[in-house]
């Protein structure tokens, strides 16, 4: 079901579930915290919530952000990186966890190895779910910050060219990247991946129906100097065979030289972690989005996000 401004209460699994106009009302929000952390500003909107945080995978932006987000808006945390310590050690279902931590927390950001994860604890619980990536599915507030990055950058989103890079098939944040790019006019994606890791099929037949233009390509170089945004990812080691990785692992690489090729005003994305498919030259190219504003933005959008859920 699309969220249409109905923010009060809501689950977040799928970035599907985001209107145009639900996708713009985060973004003013955000804009608004960003404007007010450049002034310092104090702020108090959560104050009293609590949102437990279950990560059943790693994770450095993700989880950090949203601690940090929860904590400038003046909410308490749970924080849990890694559930090892928790009763799953013993063997605790995720619907038992879910059950458990409604009673400490107003609402619960979830990371999982499984896809679909985030829905099947947003069925049960009482309190509001957010998906901080389900195994090989989506990742709808990386998506969220992506978009937002763009337009603040480029100014539109309409009308753009944009390639994906790398593991398509296992990464989770090129999925809802790709879902919410359909909500504007004139997009177009490159599909570039290895032969073991297309994008989903289910994917690319939503959101061509959607109106979003696909092409596959072979490498980087023949799109380099034509899109407007550059979307690397890297290869999902834990998700596939050791000998497959080792196949694919250093088939896509972007180093300055090539990055040079790029229209000046063009920019270079990464939900990071890199593991090499960026050479650090690059991060002083002024293209290069993910180490400053792609990055920082993570926790606007996220403090935007848990405002509207949290708050009438
Ligand atoms: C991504 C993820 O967890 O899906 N990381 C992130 O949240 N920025 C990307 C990845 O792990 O490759």
């Amino acid at each position: 079901m699309k969220i249409r401004q109905r923010f009060f209460g809501q689950s977040i699994v799928s970035i599907e579930q985001f209107t145009k106009d639900d996708l713009e009302t985060v973004f003013e929000l955000a804009t608004f915290y960003k404007q007010g952390q450049r002034f310092s500003s104090r702020f108090t909107d959560l104050a009293g919530k609590i949102m437990a945080a279950l990560f059943y995978e790693p994770s450095s932006r993700t989880l950090a952000s949203f601690i940090s987000a929860m904590q400038y808006l003046g909410g308490g945390i749970i924080p849990l990186n890694g559930m090892t310590y928790t009763s799953v050690a013993k063997g605790e279902t995720l619907t038992d966890t879910i059950r458990v931590f409604q009673n400490y927390a107003d609402i619960i950001v979830i990371r999982h190895p499984e896809k679909g994860a985030a829905k099947i604890a947003s069925d049960y619980a009482k309190v509001p779910i957010i998906n901080a990536g389900d195994g090989t599915g989506e990742h709808p507030t990386q998506a969220l910050l992506d978009i937002y990055t763009i337009k603040e950058r480029l100014g539109r989103i309409d009308n753009l060219k944009i390639a994906m890079v790398g593991d398509l098939k296992y990464g989770r944040t090129v999925h809802s990247l790709a879902k919410a790019l359909s909500c504007y006019s004139g997009i177009s994606i490159y599909l570039i991946s290895p032969n073991t890791s297309p994008m989903p099929p289910e994917v690319v037949a939503k959101i061509t129906r959607l109106g979003v233009k696909t092409k596959q390509r072979q490498s980087i170089e023949e799109i380099i100097d034509d899109v407007d945004v550059l979307y690397m990812t890297r290869v999902q080691k834990e998700r596939m065979r050791p000998d497959i990785y080792e196949k694919i692992k250093n088939l896509f690489k972007l180093d300055n030289k090539l990055a040079n090729k790029m229209k000046k005003e063009a920019i270079i994305m990464h939900p990071l972690p890199r593991v090499g498919e960026i050479t650090w030259d690059v991060d002083q190219n002024p293209r290069a989005m993910y180490l400053r504003y792609q990055m920082k933005n993570g926790l606007f959008i996220r403090m935007a996000l848990l405002k509207l859920i949290l708050t009438k």
